[in-house]
C-alpha cells in the first residue's frame, strides 16, 4: 500500500463571488522512502497539495489516505493527533509560535504528544545542531534571521522522526552551504530511518537530489517523472554560495533558482516554466540580516 494515496482530489477556494479552483482532479501515489519534487509555476496549486498530503487540510472532493488512513473519515481532532504522529510539516512561512524560543518550537510536536522532560530537550537540541543552529537555542523567532527560522522549522519537523516529512520551499531562504547541509541531512534520513520527503520547491539545488519529479500546473499533474540517477552527495560541488544566496536576502525571488553545477539524467527545470517571474518570496519581517545575530 502506497504511503500517500490521492484519488481525484480537487480542492477549490471560495472568494467572494469567485470560485478558484487550486487543484482539479489529483491522482497520485507516493511509497515509503521516495524523495520527491512537486514543482510548477507560481498559483499551479503546490503549497495547496501540500496542506492536503499533510492533513493540514481537507479537499474539497475526492480521497486523501496518509499512512493507511482516509483523512475525510477522521474527526479535526483526530485529523491533527494523525498528522503529529505521522507527518512532519515545513510550512511555506514558517509557522513558528512567536513567544517560544527555537528550542522550545523544536520540542512542540512532542510535548503536544504528551512527551517532555530531558530526553526531548535532547533531541530537540541534537536536531539543532544538526541543522547549524546549536547556539541558537534560546533566541526568539524574532531575533532570528529569515533563514535560521527556517532552519528552526526543519528541525521542528524532523524531531519526532515522522514516516513522511512534506516541505513547502524548505530551502528557499537559506544560502547554498545551509541548503546543501540540510539537503544532506534529509537523505541521510531517509536512506538510514526510510523516511519519505516530499518538497514543494524551485530550487534547482533540491531539484537534482530528488528521485521524483511531479510537475504541476493549473491544478493539475503535467509530469511525473523518476530520476534513477538522483545523487546521494554533493561532493566537489560548491557549497560556498559565495555570498550571493545569502539567507535572508529579503529580495531574492524563489523563482530565481541559483545556477548549479549539477548534472542529472533528466531536464533541471528552469526559470523559463514560471509565468510568474516576478512573483518573490514574502519578504521576511523584522529580523536583522545574518551576520548581526550570531548566537
Ligand atoms: N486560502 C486561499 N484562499 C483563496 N485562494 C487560495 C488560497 N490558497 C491558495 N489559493 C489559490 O489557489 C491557487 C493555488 O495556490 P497555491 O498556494 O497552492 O500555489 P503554489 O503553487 O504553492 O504557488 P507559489 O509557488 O506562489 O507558492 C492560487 O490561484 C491561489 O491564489
Ligand atoms: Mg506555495
Amino acid at each position: 500500500m502506497p504511503l500517500i494515496a490521492l484519488e481525484q482530489v480537487t480542492r477549490t477556494y471560495q472568494l467572494g463571488a469567485t470560485t478558484v479552483r487550486a487543484l482539479r482532479g489529483i491522482d497520485l501515489s507516493i511509497d515509503a522512502g521516495e524523495f520527491v519534487a512537486l514543482w510548477g509555476p507560481s498559483g499551479s496549486g503546490k503549497s495547496t497539495l501540500c496542506h492536503l498530503m499533510g492533513l493540514v487540510d481537507v479537499p474539497t472532493t475526492g480521497r486523501v489516505q496518509v499512512n493507511g488512513r482516509d483523512a475525510a473519515s477522521l474527526s479535526d481532532d483526530l485529523r491533527s493527533e494523525h498528522r503529529n504522529r505521522s507527518v512532519g510539516f515545513i510550512f511555506q512561512q514558517f509557522n513558528l509560535l512567536p513567544v517560544l524560543s527555537a528550542i522550545e518550537n523544536v520540542m512542540l510536536p512532542l510535548v503536544i504528544r504528551g512527551e517532555g522532560g530531558a530526553a526531548v530537550r535532547r533531541q530537540a537540541e541534537t536536531i539543532l545542531g544538526e541543522v547549524g543552529l546549536g547556539d541558537c537555542q534560546h533566541q526568539r523567532p524574532d531575533q532570528l534571521s529569515g533563514g535560521q527560522r527556517q532552519r528552526v522549522a526543519i528541525a521542528r519537523a524532523l524531531v519526532s522522526a515522522p514516516p513522511v516529512v512534506i516541505a513547502d520551499e524548505p530551502t528557499a531562504n537559506l544560502d547554498s552551504e545551509n541548503a546543501h547541509r540540510i539537503v544532506d541531512l534529509m537523505r541521510t534520513l531517509q536512506s538510514s530511518r526510510g523516511t519519505t520527503f516530499i518538497f514543494a520547491t524551485h530550487d534547482q539545488r533540491l531539484m537534482a537530489r530528488v528521485s521524483r519529479r511531479i510537475r504541476l500546473q493549473d491544478g493539475v499533474v503535467q509530469e511525473d517523472v523518476r530520476n534513477p540517477d538522483a545523487r546521494e552527495s554533493v561532493a566537489g560541488e560548491d557549497r560556498n554560495g559565495h555570498g550571493e544566496h545569502r539567507e535572508n536576502q529579503r529580495t531574492q525571488s524563489k523563482d530565481a533558482a541559483p545556477k548549479s553545477s549539477v548534472s542529472s539524467s533528466f531536464p533541471v527545470p528552469s526559470v523559463a516554466n514560471n509565468p510568474h517571474p516576478s512573483r518573490t518570496t514574502p519578504a521576511v519581517s523584522g529580523p536583522a540580516p545574518e551576520g548581526l545575530r550570531p548566537c
